[in-house]
């Protein structure tokens, strides 16, 4: 428990009165964070929560890491924003650090102010080089919010909140959601699902790219090796660019630097934002190969991409990830957490997927039928973890996934915790029902 602000109240109440939040509050919600440290934040009236969503995937190294904090303090003394058609020193070192650690076909790094507007340069990148329109994205795909990412992100409830019909120059292709595999186990996988994926390319031969989260953030769904070596050879053979968005797999978060490293793609341009600022600001980048890169006119530089300190606070979050080995911490506890989730032997625990430490736990009426947790007993569990201290949230294509994505520094301890909460909350969820 920390020290509540005397104000707590008044400041609730100005956010209900000042500020816009269109989307639906789950009980408890907003929390209003005060104070935020490593996996741990501290709301106005002195609540702590264990931060599974790291500031909704931002904070990999945990929150206020004081080597971000220091590197952004001493950036603010030096030099704050410039225009990006100049520079700064750490903007220049982002580029070069990123680019080092990036797969060997993206050359250059371009940055904007955060995720969706880092994959709308992407997209156009892709036009501009290939003089083709059409985008391809997996079902279930998340790619922003803006309208040019809202076009390439498969939900249709997002894709409505454009209020307009979005451009026909972008389609679907399938998606692998193991789990729920309509050709059976996963175990006797053919790939079936990649059958209709040559006849749809080939019916759209203006088709330019095609996007993908390598490991999908809505549900945690990481496809087999076979899966992703048939999409890449089928978009090979049509000559078609692969843009991975590593916004939220980026930075260590599957336990690895970048999520393309688990298949050993070479994405011809790759996306980030979210952790690449290390919390400081907002950050997005579109990286890509030198041709690419050659044959690409912006237009104009975002006004505040590549923001100073925002670049150090990301170059300062890196050196944190690569020093205190969060990458190796991330494989660990993301096993462990699949571990110890089994270990409930909840009749309620359809699944456990964590690739690193993205992913979560999916919930089901029961195992054999798979069929999804509802909506009130979902509501019910996220509630109940809630008042038990748990900051999480609920994804999915069927809004059944416990979202489990804590700072990548998270301990075996807090994982057990977690757990402890959890296991309650089914037990009194399902005695209530
Ligand atoms: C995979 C992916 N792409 C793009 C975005 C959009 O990023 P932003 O919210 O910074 O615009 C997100 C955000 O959740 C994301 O998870």
């Amino acid at each position: 428990m920390g020290e509540p602000n005397p104000d707590a109240d008044a400041i609730e109440a100005a956010d209900l009165k000042y500020v816009m939040r269109p989307w639906t509050h789950p009980k408890g919600e907003p929390v209003i964070i005060a104070k935020a440290k490593g996996c741990v934040v501290t709301d106005v009236h002195g609540k702590d929560y264990l931060d599974l969503t790291a500031g909704y995937f931002v904070n990999n190294a945990g929150h206020c890491h004081p080597k971000i904090a220091e590197a952004a303090a001493r950036q603010v003394h030096e030099v704050l924003q410039v225009s990006g058609k100049h520079g700064s020193v750490p903007m220049v070192r982002l580029a070069e650090k990123l680019i080092t650690l990036a797969p060997k076909t993206v050359h250059k790094a371009f940055f904007s102010t955060g995720g969706s507007e880092a994959n709308e340069f992407a997209l156009k990148m892709a036009r501009q080089f290939k003089k083709k329109a059409d985008i391809a994205y997996l079902e279930n795909g998340y790619h922003g919010l803006t309208l040019g990412s809202l076009e390439v992100t498969a939900s249709e409830k997002y894709r409505e909140s454009a209020g307009k019909p979005l451009g026909t120059d972008n389609y679907a292709i399938p998606t692998a959601y193991c789990y729920r595999c309509k050709w059976g186990p996963n175990t006797t996988c053919k790939t079936e699902c990649l059958d209709s994926l040559g006849a749809k390319l080939d019916a759209r031969p203006n088709t330019a790219a095609i996007i993908a989260e390598i490991v999908q953030a809505v549900g945690g769904l990481a496809p087999p090796q076979k899966w992703w070596d048939r999409v890449d050879r089928e978009r090979k053979q049509r000559g078609i660019l692969l843009i991975a968005d590593e916004i939220q797999t980026g930075l260590g978060r599957t336990g690895k630097m970048f999520a393309v490293e688990h298949y050993g793609l070479e994405p011809d341009i790759m996306t980030g934002g979210k952790g690449l600022c290390g919390g400081v600001g907002s950050l997005g980048l579109s990286a890509a190969s030198d041709e690419i890169s050659k044959a690409f006119f912006g237009g104009t530089t975002p006004t505040n991409g590549g923001n100073a300190v925002s670049c150090a606070g990301g170059l300062a979050m890196l050196e944190v990830i690569l020093e205190e080995k969060l990458i190796e911490n991330c494989a660990k506890m993301g096993r462990y957490f699949t571990e110890a989730a089994w270990a409930l032997k909840d009749p309620w625990i359809g699944d456990v997927r964590f690739t690193g430490l993205l992913g979560g736990i999916e919930l089901v009426r029961q195992r054999e039928s798979k069929d999804v947790l509802g909506k009130a007993e979902m509501s019910a569990v996220k509630d109940a973890l809630h008042d038990a201290g748990m900051l999480i949230t609920i994804s999915g294509l069927h809004g059944n996934v416990l979202r489990l994505q804590p700072p990548l520094s998270i301990t075996s301890a807090q994982i057990d915790q977690f757990l402890a909460a959890l296991r309650k909350v089914l037990n009194s969820v399902r005695g209530a029902g």
